[in-house]
């Protein structure tokens, strides 16, 4: 378990006043919460460039399955990756809207490489990937 230590720092008044309303409008407990998260972000998000971090992401699609070929694209994209595709929940929402729910797992390199070639199919309407470490630290 971590030991929990404090730190002071100086920051512009409006700067201040901006950042508790992000914190109000998030819904964080305390600017100490709110601070964490954004350090834990940061950190998450400068390890992705490392392309050899194990990391975990969600993948979610939000798709026209009436698309001409747009359906095999995706399935031919996950079984070509099974290495690092961990699983995937289907939902229909519409008549001809589908939204997935892709769970990857792997060297961020490979993950962000993946999600950009789903997200980047014709058809797709939306495409976002969320990642954060798979290592402790
Ligand atoms: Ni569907």
């Amino acid at each position: 378990m971590s030991e929990i230590v404090r730190f002071s720092v100086s920051v512009e008044d409006d700067l201040l006043e901006k950042f508790d309303r992000f914190c109000k409008e998030e819904q964080f407990a305390t600017r100490s919460e709110a601070v964490r998260q954004l350090i834990r972000d940061t950190l998450t998000r400068r390890a992705w460039q490392s392309a050899e971090r194990d990391v975990a992401g969600t993948l979610t699609l939000v798709y026209d399955h009436h698309r001409p070929q747009l359906r095999d694209q995706l399935m031919e994209v996950q079984h070509d990756n099974t290495d690092v595709i961990v699983s995937t929940l289907h939902a229909h929402l519409e008549h001809d809207l589908c939204l997935e729910v892709i769970i990857l797992r792997g060297p961020a390199g490979r993950i962000q490489e993946i999600a950009s070639r789903l997200s980047g199919l014709k058809g797709i309407f939306k495409g976002e990937l969320v990642m954060a470490s798979a290592q402790e630290h």
